[in-house]
């Protein structure tokens, strides 16, 4: 089975390349293919951003500009997008660009090998902040780099580096160019008929008919999962289904009491949605890898991974989430957690998808929190997480709702707890009760993040500061928070 072209656009013009094997990555187009250095490979599983490139792809017309780490990124995944490496910032005549000139002037680099990948962070925030006439915070510029690693200069100068770039005169990109350009070369939709080792359909009748025509074919969203195993576990695929191009999984909609997620959309837009109708949860949501993971990966891919400890399903669990499958068969629909049968096993067919994740929207008496505790603020995998929503009524629980993480070989509800505390008074006694039943409740693992006796402790630590936050107690910093895990 032959590769597809791959065309996208690069230094302005439009590149075109052939024979390029499904599990390319792009760091290595770039590096080997390319013989392009300016692009750094650092520690090639997503977690240095020395890789950092930033794409730009056409979403209704507008362009969308996002920072990805080109080391876990399919090469195939460009097809049809815009590429900017730390080389093309400079103008032709070799001006600085913004960026760099603020990087320059802020001492912001001394080995200068992370440099390119925190440029090219700055300069998607430049894209989406500065030349939207959108001030860059310290707090924004932070989570910009969250993704990237500096080991010798030290973040501040780079951070003032962030606040400084928007000081100075602008530079704006041909966009009128570049949208003709990338509409030239967007990708048609291919049947399964035309099936070649790396397919992306755009519709979702096509999806489900490659699915079902070749179940062996590695299906991939956004590839934050899965370019470790190609990296890391140095696995090849034969074919690769990428269903990132699906319009219809690529949209967010409210319907019917519920937020309905794609599973094309990128966890950043996912948990953007979500945000609006929770806004409590935007310090959960930016311990989620770095933006550029977040820029590239899934809700869906994060929920059919089904890692024990992904952080985005105990949230969902608490929230009384579903997921939609389906197959050319038809569709079903499920709550979240009864989709795992096992460590990373679930009840999904060889021809299913998991096509949307439809979440409740909020009732307007709901309290909720969501914790992870790791031994790293950002950029870290949990040791635990918990995430628990309640209802009160006349100082009464209503309703209970236990998503957990790290406890289990699957992300689990936590239904002894819940029942522990539905139609008992909300009290500080009641709640201790709670904590021992959540304590007891589960048999973690020790691992290298955390010992079993740990995790146990700080599952009931949470719900102990679940508990005081409710009470208006408690302001714990997350700092703190990890902390008195790393602690209990
Ligand atoms: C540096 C780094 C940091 C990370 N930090 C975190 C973190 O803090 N918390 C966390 O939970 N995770 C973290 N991850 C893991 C990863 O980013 C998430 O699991 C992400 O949501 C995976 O989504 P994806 O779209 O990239 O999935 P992919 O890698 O494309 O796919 C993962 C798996 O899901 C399957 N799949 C994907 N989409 C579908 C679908 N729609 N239907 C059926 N199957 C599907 C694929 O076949 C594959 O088996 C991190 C990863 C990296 C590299
Ligand atoms: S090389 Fe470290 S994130 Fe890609
Ligand atoms: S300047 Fe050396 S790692 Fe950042």
């Amino acid at each position: 089975m032959n590769p597809p072209i791959l065309q996208f656009v690069w230094r302005g013009e439009i590149v075109t390349m052939h024979n390029i094997a499904p599990t390319r990555t792009l760091l290595q187009l770039l590096r080997e293919d390319l013989a392009h250095s300016a692009t750094k490979e650092g520690c090639n599983e997503g977690d240095c951003g020395a890789c950092t490139v930033v794409l730009a792809d056409l979403q209704d017309d507008q362009i969308s500009y996002r920072a990805v780490n080109s080391c876990i990124k399919m090469a195939h995944a460009i097809n049809g997008m815009a590429l900017w490496t730390a080389a093309e910032l400079a103008a032709v005549d070799g001006t600085a660009h913004p960026v760099q000139q603020a990087l320059h002037q802020c001492h912001a680099s001394q080995c200068g090998f992370c440099t390119p990948g925190f440029a090219m962070s700055l300069f998607g925030l430049y894209q989406n902040r500065v030349l939207q006439d959108q001030p860059v915070s310290r707090t924004e510029a932070q989570e910009a780099l969250s993704g990237n690693l500096c080991r010798c200069t030290g973040y501040r100068p780079i951070l003032d580096a962030a606040e400084q770039m928007g000081a100075l005169p602008r530079v704006y990109l041909d966009e009128t160019r570049l949208r003709r350009q990338l509409a030239s070369i967007a990708p048609a939709n291919r049947s399964w008929e035309a099936a070649c080792s790396y397919d992306a359909p755009t519709r979702l009748d096509a999806l489900l008919a490659a699915r079902a025509a070749r179940p062996q074919a590695q299906l991939v969203a956004g590839c934050t999962d899965v370019g470790l195993w190609v990296n890391k576990l140095h696995m090849e695929f034969a074919q690769v289904l990428d269903l990132t191009r699906v319009a219809e999984l690529k949209t967010i909609t409210v319907q019917d009491g519920h937020t309905v997620i794609g599973t094309a959309v990128s966890l950043n837009d996912a948990f953007a949605a979500l945000e609006l109708d929770r806004p409590q949860l935007h310090a959960f949501f930016s311990r989620f890898a770095g933006l550029p993971v977040r820029n590239a990966g899934t809700l869906g891919g994060n929920i059919a991974n089904g890692s024990p400890i992904g952080d985005s399903m105990p949230l969902l669990i608490a929230l009384r989430a579903s997921v939609v499958l389906m197959s050319l068969r038809g569709q079903r629909e499920l709550p979240l957690e009864a989709l795992y049968t096992g460590y990373r096993k679930n009840v999904m067919a060889a021809d299913e998808v998991l096509a949307f994740v439809r979440v409740p929207l909020p009732q307007t008496d709901e309290w909720l929190g969501a914790y992870k505790v790791s031994k790293r603020t950002e950029d870290d995998i949990s040791a635990v997480c918990l995430a628990i929503k309640l209802q009160v009524h006349d100082g009464r629980v209503t309703q209970a709702s236990i998503g957990v993480g790290g406890v289990a070989a699957t992300p689990v509800r936590a239904r002894q707890t819940e029942a522990a505390l539905t139609g008992q008074a909300w009290t500080q006694d009641v709640v201790n009760e709670a904590k021992a039943c959540l304590r007891s409740e589960f048999q973690p693992i020790s691992d290298m993040r955390a010992s079993a006796a740990y995790r146990t402790q700080v599952l009931g630590n949470l719900l102990q500061r679940f508990w005081l936050e409710n009470q208006g107690a408690a302001e714990v910093s997350l700092a703190a928070l990890t902390l008195a895990g790393e602690n209990a």
